[in-house]
């Protein structure tokens, strides 16, 4: 019998030493080029209208909307970076449609209680879909991600929207790449960096990056010297090879072909990938009779107890379906021989993606500063398969520092990244 390692590489979904880093590299840089050029590319390369030169005054109060994967967050944040008068609930839109006008309704809502506690004029407000800004940064939304059931939203200016349901007001949209991005730098402190990466893996993923060729005729109009943010949408980079895997999940979302690169690496995604490796795998007879049948039968996987499952992890007061299922001690084995891979993968090529666009600032040469790379993320810091942060770092070291002498870092976390950009936009 092949081993399961060779039925995932049969399958599309090769071990990590198999990936081929570089020709990846080189094509996330490629799409990246046409993108910024206006030419069809998988990469929007949305120029945000945002630089990183910024200062804000300290002490100052934003009021912060963060409507992210599937929580929408609301508070006060100042600076240095604090949030108060907090508020989570779901994201409208993401346990089932809403209307227009629930949908605005919900944002509206929160700025009423938020906004008479602040000190800054404009609401800062980070919006984790992919959107078009314009420089008076607001948001066109082009279509929902992770899922969000609101269709009347889409193709619309979101702040023009919401402030009309406010009756006036100011407001600044930014994606929760460019919020990390501007969060970091601005917690910094005594650091020289030379460029920002902002990046995000959770329910999502995306970076962002610094881009100091304005000259690049989509560009245009902006301070010939300045350097602007751009938002990638990288998550929907379309030259990574999937996995019939991968394939057949697409195949279930509300939006088939969309995201081709988050669905691979995202916590929206990873349970359910994981799902269909143990389907194939007990149909070409890798666990016992039983274990097939009953995995075969599981409604869905969930990206948490597939983890914490491929981990060795039980957690208190959460039963995990797998736990049950692949109670018998060879089918555990197995299970977790086949579910590391697709961790693996996703860290592989989480780090492919951070050096394409830390290369991609032009910066990082032995030189100059290093590169700060800010991160941010349920599934990056939260992954326990594998260690996820540790095994990017390695990947980065590799990729990066011994191959191409570019020196980068990865920042400290900072805590609510998201909402804190946002309310520093908000400041600028
Ligand atoms: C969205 C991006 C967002 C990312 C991370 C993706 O699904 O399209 O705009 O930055 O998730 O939250």
């Amino acid at each position: 019998m092949k081993t399961p390692e060779a039925f995932l590489a049969e399958n599309g979904l090769p071990e990590a030493r198999d990936i081929d880093r570089s020709s990846l590299i080189a094509a996330f840089i490629s799409e990246m080029e046409k993108g910024l050029k206006g030419e069809p590319s998988s990469l929007m390369m949305i120029p945000t209208y945002v630089g990183v030169d910024g200062k804000v005054a300290p002490g100052t109060k934003a009021a912060v909307l963060d409507a992210g994967g599937t929580n929408f967050r609301s508070g006060i944040v100042t600076i240095p970076p604090s949030v108060e008068d907090r508020k989570n609930q779901p994201m409208p839109g993401a346990n089932g449609p809403v209307d227009i006008e629930s949908f605005y309704e919900a944002f509206a809502s929160e700025v009423k209680r938020v906004l008479p506690k602040a000190t800054a004029r404009k609401i800062g407000f980070c919006f984790s879909y992919p959107a078009e800004a314009t420089p008076d940064l607001d948001a066109r939304l082009v279509r929902w991600t992770k899922g969000i059931r609101a269709d009347g939203v889409v193709g619309q200016y979101v702040g023009r929207e919401l402030i009309k349901r406010l009756g006036g007001g100011e407001i600044a949209i930014l994606n929760d790449t460019v919020a990390t991005l501007l969060a970091a730098k601005a917690t910094e402190g005594e650091k020289t960096y030379s460029s920002y990466v902002g990046f995000i893996l959770g329910t999502g993923t995306n970076c962002a990056y610094v881009e100091r060729n304005t000259a690049i005729e989509k560009l245009s109009g902006l301070d010939p010297n300045g350097k602007m943010i751009i938002n990638a949408e990288s998550g929907s980079f379309n030259k990574a090879p999937r996995s019939s895997f991968d394939l057949a999940i697409d195949a279930k979302t509300m939006s088939p072909g969309d995201n081709p690169f988050e669905k691979m690496i995202a916590g929206a995604y990873l349970g359910p990938v994981g799902h269909e490796v143990y389907k194939a795998a007990a149909r070409e007879g890798f666990f016992s009779k039983e274990a097939a049948e009953r995995i075969i039968g599981l409604a869905s996987l969930k990206t948490m107890d597939f983890d914490n499952f491929t981990a060795g992890c039980k957690v208190e007061g959460r039963a995990n379906p797998l736990d049950e299922i692949f109670a018998k001690p060879a089918d555990a084995k197995m299970a977790r021989r086949l579910g590391l891979p697709v961790f693996e993968r996703a860290a592989v090529f989480t780090a492919v993606h951070l050096a394409a666009f830390v290369i991609k600032t032009g910066e990082g040469a032995s030189s100059s500063a290093p590169v700060a790379i800010n991160a941010d993320g349920s599934t990056y810091y939260k992954t326990r398969a594998i260690q996820f942060d540790e095994m990017v770092r390695r990947e980065l070291d590799d990729m990066l520092v011994k191959r191409r002498n570019i020196h980068y870092e990865l920042t400290p976390q900072v805590d609510d990244a998201p909402m804190v950009g946002a309310g520093i936009a908000a400041m600028l």
